[in-house]
């Protein structure tokens, strides 16, 4: 009986090191209790006044900073869009390009016109030309390849990929990790797998564009099977997924779908 006992303790103990040991993050005790997105560009419009076009940008409110999250395609645009949606570029304390692909690094350059002396995190390896043209407007390129921290609850998910090299945000958030993705080149769900062992917690909700245009049907149910494996509460997707995909992903998540486009706020 006595032997039982030690052999469980064991095996908990060895698995309890192996999560740490696999787990790259080491999170705060708490994860934050509010956080606030604004989408500012999208392929599809939420609030009347604002134009849809293909690209995505959005801003996070959390610990008491905002960060803007890629910049959409084309500049007026986005600038249009900001002014109905009441954002204050000014107020941005740091940008995060998720990739470089136009649709997402489009209104940079403006951006760093209204606000620069802030940090802007580009994608390991940086791109030589985003990350001179972000000195030279004043802006301070940083790039790494492992998960690291913007703010106390938000972080960068890691580069990931080959080919197309993207990282995502990470918001540490009491009800589990909040995760943006902007085009998610490197698979939505390879992706939030791997943010889910670095970080050693469930993903409570996913957002952005998931690049499944040209999914069929069938990989789509397998992708949000792999979602509900993964412990997916909440998913909101847009941009790049494609119509048929993402009323696929409506109909499976039904109340817990999380609708997107322009002039949106999503408070959690
Ligand atoms: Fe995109
Ligand atoms: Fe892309």
């Amino acid at each position: 009986m006595k032997m039982k006992y030690y052999l469980l303790i064991f095996v908990g103990l060895f698995f309890s090191i192996g999560q740490i040991i696999a787990q790259s993050v080491q999170l705060s005790k708490k994860g934050t209790e509010n956080m606030e997105i604004s989408i500012l560009y999208d392929n599809y419009v939420c609030t009347e006044g604002t134009q849809a076009d293909w690209g995505f940008s959005c801003v996070l409110k959390v610990d008491g900073q905002q960060i803007l999250f890629d910049t959409g395609t084309k500049p007026k645009i986005l600038m249009d869009n900001i002014n109905i949606i009441g954002t204050k570029l000014s107020e941005i304390d740091q940008v995060f390009i998720s990739h470089n692909h136009h649709d997402h690094t489009g209104g940079l350059w403006t951006v760093l016109g209204e606000k620069n002396k802030i940090p802007v995190h580009l994608p390991y390896p940086a791109d030589a030309n985003l990350k001179n043209r972000t000195s030279e407007l004043g802006g301070f390129p940083k790039s790494k390849e492992e998960p690291f921290s913007l703010s106390d609850h938000v972080w960068s998910g890691g580069t990931m990929g080959k080919d197309i090299r993207e990282q995502c945000v990470v918001i540490h958030h009491k009800k589990g990790l909040i995760v943006i993705a902007g085009c998610s080149h490197p698979g939505i769900a390879e992706m939030l797998e791997q943010i889910k062992n670095d970080f050693g917690k469930e993903i409570y909700a996913v957002m952005g564009g998931f690049h499944l245009m040209r999914h069929s049907n069938k990989q789509v149910e397998s992708i949000i099977e792999d979602f509900r494996k993964m412990g997916v509460k909440k998913c909101g997707c847009t941009h790049c997924t494609g119509e048929k995909q993402i009323q696929q992903f409506r109909e499976a998540f039904g109340e817990d779908f999380i609708e997107m486009g322009t002039g949106r706020k999503i408070i959690i």
